[in-house]
Order: structure tokens, then C-alpha cells, then sequence
């Protein structure tokens, strides 16, 4: 049985000299040379603010600053303020999207321009990955584009174009526009508001050109997962771009993340290490493939452990295909591991407190931060991406790396996620965000979890976990 949450060393070390900062902060690595410019391309309702927002988090987890300028959301800034100024209120039903309209044609065009200015001034000031979020559906417009990046020396310019032509995504993409409350149609009923958007795609259909412009740089989506085209591209943040988006895909798909069952240096408050399962830990091994089977049911699945005895022996009754990935291994405690944290506050009080003061960032000596860990999960997220059902048995550091991953959550949180042993935690990717199940097997487990120091320090929990984005931000 289960309950179900639903929502969406070998010699003693020398103690260290109490120097502040060793043991401490790892510098956030320098990306201040990478400057793109990714410009959008595709017709509405083909997943081009899908993609924006994957690729944000994706490089945003990588500790690059990158940020969605999205055109649509400007519109209706600058439509409110001057509904608020003048009171009169813009027309942005279909009919402003049509080429045969020059004044709204030149509205737009001017948005569009206005959008990339941002863009680039937010790059001057460090940014590293400005995405603009617009139709950029003609040679013309994306033309001016290249002809203002070019100005800046710095910076290269990447068109990104989304095709897609199965009937099912893009009326799902339609819904989905219709349904989130978009503030587009937010007075109006969801019957108008779907042939309205359906009339704003068939103005675009009119004009819309696919790149051709030999000499552009370019990835090609078409029907995201199925068919990559990569042109022009080079250097190391693009290619890892086009690597990235080469690896989505839109198939229905479950992500279980477990960790190992209790082990022996669990119930003695130890941490690292390679022991094996406690008896309760041998129980939630035991009871492990039912859960899973009532929840895959006969679909395939596959098993990732880390090639820690721990993790192996959980999924010793797991009859999957199963794969050990040194990566995920448990983060490394360097010379405190094996050690209770009582021990490392007394052997080494100094880098105890350091760990408090920014988990995050704190690096054992001779071992790793959730930092260092998070750089080493990389290609675990790009399979993870391009696969499907997964489980992964894995451990309490890893398991929070990945997790801030798919709910995207920020770096001070991450070291401090609940993920308790004994639980079952089911993801389901939907289009903005994952949806998540918890299943916690009546099985006893000792807590492992260390809250934040400083009371009243808000630890982040399963059902106040953060959405990924505000209305403002849903697709436009
Ligand atoms: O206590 C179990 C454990 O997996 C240790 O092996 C590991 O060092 C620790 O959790 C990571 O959690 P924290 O970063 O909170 O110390």
C-alpha cells in the first residue's frame, strides 16, 4: 500500500586551520564571452515559447543568464499603458496581425525592433543568451535582425525556426493558448477566442516564410523530436544549443525519481560512503517493483542507478533493462566522508559553518558542492530529455540537483529539498512544467534531511514547490 500526493578517508584528516573562505565558494564559472542573439521563427501555435522557456532552463541551470524577451508580452504592456494614458483601447484581434494592415503592421514591426533593442542593451550588461520570442516570419523582418546584430561585434545571431505540421500539437498548442487564461483573450469566451487565434495563424500562413537565406544561422525543429536541421552553426554555447534541442521530444512520458533504500550509514547518521541497505532499506526494496508496475503498467521503463551498492541493491528485483551511471553518483564528502555531522562540526567547525551559510556553493575539501555536482549531472539531463520512461534510483544530493531541474527551482533552494527515503516521486513533463506524484511507502526510514539553520528559514516543500511561470510568461 501507498499514499499518493498528487499536485501539479583511510588516514584520520588533519583538521584544517580555521582560514575563512578555504572550503568555501566556487566561482560561478565566467560564460561573460558568450553573447547570442536567438531569434525566433515559426508560425503561432508551433511551440516557439515551448522552446524558449525549455532552452532558458536548460542553460539557466547551467549557470548561463539568459532571458526571454518575448514580443507578445510587450504588445500588451505598452496596449495597457496607453489604455491607461488615453483610454482608448487597441484592437489586437486577428485583424492586427494582417499584412494588409500597415498601420498594425508597422505597430508590430516596431515592437518587434523595439524588443531586440532591450535584448541587446540586456546583453551589454552581461547577459549571455538573449532569446526574442516573435513570429520573425518574414525574410524582411529577419533581414533588419541580422542587419542590427551585426552592428554589435560581440554578439551572434541564431535563428531558431519551429515547424510543425501534425494537426494534434498544434490544435493542443491552440487549446492551450484559448484555455491558460491568456490575457489576450481574457474577456472573451473560449469559442471566439479559439477562431479569433485561428484567424490570427491563418494571417501569418499568408506571409510566412521558412529560412532559405543560405546564409543565416539556423536550427530547424520540425515536429519537435523528429527532425533537427543545423546550419551555419559553430562555437561551444551554439552547438551545445543545437545539441540540446536536437535531444526534446513531445511523446507522453513518466520520470521516477526514488532514492536508495535506507542504508546502514543512514541509520547511523553517517554520510558518503558505500554501505549497503538496512533491513527496513531490504523492505523498500522488496516492495519497489510493485509500485512501479502499478504505476507503468506494462510500458518500457528503464532503471538508472549510480554504482553505489546502495542504489544497485534497490533495484535488485527491478526486472527493467538497468544502467549504472558513475554520475550519479552521491555527492562527494571528500575528507568528512563517513563522518556524522556532528563530527565534521567538531573536526572542522569552520567549514560547518561555511556549509550553512551557502550549501550551495560550499565545496567539501578534496570532494564536491551541489554546484560541481550540478555541472556533472549535465549529460544525465540531456538523456534524460531524449528518453523515456525512466527511473532513477539515486541519492539524496543528486536527486535535488535533478529535481530543481525539471520543477526549476532556484540555487539557494536546491541544497534543501525534501526528497525523503522510502518515497516515490512520479514526474510528468507537460507543456509549461511537470506535473508531480508523491508516493511514500508506510516502510520506516530515518530523516536524513538537514533543515536550514537561522529558524524560520523556509525549506521548500512538494505542494509549495515554484511554478516555472507566471500568466505574463504562458505561451503567446
Ligand atoms: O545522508 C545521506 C546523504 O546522501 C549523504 O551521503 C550526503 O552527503 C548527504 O545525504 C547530502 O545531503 P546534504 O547536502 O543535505 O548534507
Amino acid at each position: 500500500e501507498s499514499t499518493v500526493t498528487s499536485r501539479k578517508g583511510s588516514q584520520a584528516p588533519t583538521p584544517p586551520q580555521s582560514v575563512k573562505g578555504i572550503g568555501k565558494k566556487v566561482a560561478k564559472p565566467d560564460y561573460s564571452e558568450s553573447k547570442i542573439v536567438l531569434a525566433m521563427v515559426g508560425l503561432p501555435a508551433r511551440g516557439k515559447s515551448y522552446l524558449s522557456n525549455k532552452l532558458m532552463i536548460y542553460l539557466k541551470w547551467l549557470e548561463y543568464d539568459v532571458k526571454v524577451f518575448n514580443v507578445g508580452q510587450l504588445r500588451r504592456t505598452r496596449a495597457r499603458q496607453k489604455a491607461q494614458q488615453s483610454g482608448i483601447k487597441e484592437d489586437h484581434s486577428a485583424s492586427f496581425f494582417s499584412h494588409d494592415n500597415p498601420e498594425a503592421t508597422l505597430s508590430r514591426d516596431r515592437l518587434a525592433e523595439d524588443s531586440l533593442e532591450m535584448l541587446i542593451k540586456w546583453l551589454k550588461d552581461g547577459g549571455n543568451v538573449g532569446i526574442h520570442d516573435a513570429t520573425n516570419s518574414s525574410r524582411s523582418r529577419r533581414a533588419k535582425l541580422e542587419a542590427r546584430v551585426a552592428k554589435e561585434p560581440s554578439m551572434m545571431l541564431i535563428f531558431l525556426e519551429s515547424i510543425c505540421d501534425d494537426p494534434a500539437v498544434i490544435a493542443a498548442n491552440v487549446a492551450l493558448k484559448v484555455s491558460s487564461g491568456d490575457p489576450d483573450y481574457k474577456d472573451t469566451s473560449p469559442e471566439e477566442a479559439k477562431a479569433d487565434f485561428l484567424r490570427r495563424i491563418h494571417e501569418y500562413e499568408k506571409v510566412y516564410e521558412t529560412i532559405t537565406e543560405p546564409h543565416l544561422s539556423y536550427l530547424r525543429i520540425t515536429n519537435v523530436g523528429r527532425e533537427v536541421t543545423v546550419s551555419r552553426i559553430n562555437g561551444y554555447l551554439s552547438s551545445r544549443i543545437a545539441f540540446y534541442l536536437m535531444n526534446l521530444h513531445l511523446k507522453p512520458r513518466s520520470i521516477f525519481f526514488s532514492r536508495h533504500g535506507e542504508s546502514q550509514y543512514n541509520v547511523e547518521g553517517k554520510i558518503g560512503g558505500d554501505s549497503l541497505l538496512s533491513p527496513h532499506g531490504m523492505q523498500y526494496a522488496k516492495a519497489l517493483p510493485v509500485l512501479i508496475k502499478d504505476n507503468i503498467g506494462d510500458q518500457p521503463l528503464t532503471v538508472w542507478t549510480s554504482t553505489l551498492r546502495r542504489t544497485i541493491q534497490t533495484a535488485d528485483d527491478l526486472s527493467y533493462t538497468k544502467l549504472t551511471w558513475k554520475s550519479l553518483d552521491e555527492l562527494d564528502a571528500g575528507v568528512c566522508d563517513g563522518m556524522t555531522y556532528e563530527e565534521i562540526e567538531q573536526a572542522y567547525p569552520d567549514d560547518f559553518a561555511n556549509r550553512d551559510e551557502d550549501k550551495f556553493n560550499y565545496r567539501y575539501r578534496g570532494g564536491e558542492s551541489y554546484r560541481d555536482v550540478v555541472v556533472r549531472l549535465e549529460p544525465v539531463i540531456m538523456e534524460l530529455e531524449r528518453q523515456e520512461n525512466i527511473l532513477i534510483i539515486g541519492h539524496q544530493a543528486i536527486l535535488r540537483c535533478l529535481y530543481a531541474y525539471f520543477h526549476y527551482l532556484p540555487q539557494e533552494d536546491l541544497p534543501y529539498i525534501k526528497i525523503p527515503l522510502h518515497t516515490v516521486i512520479k514526474l510528468t513533463p507537460k507543456a509549461y512544467g511537470c506535473d508531480e506524484e508523491r508516493y511514500a511507502l508506510p516502510i520506516t526510514a530515518v530523516d536524513t534531511h538537514r533543515a536550514k539553520p537561522k529558524a524560520a528559514q523556509p525549506v521548500i516543500q512538494p505542494t509549495t514547490a515554484r511554478q516555472y511561470f507566471t500568466s505574463e510568461d504562458a505561451p503567446t
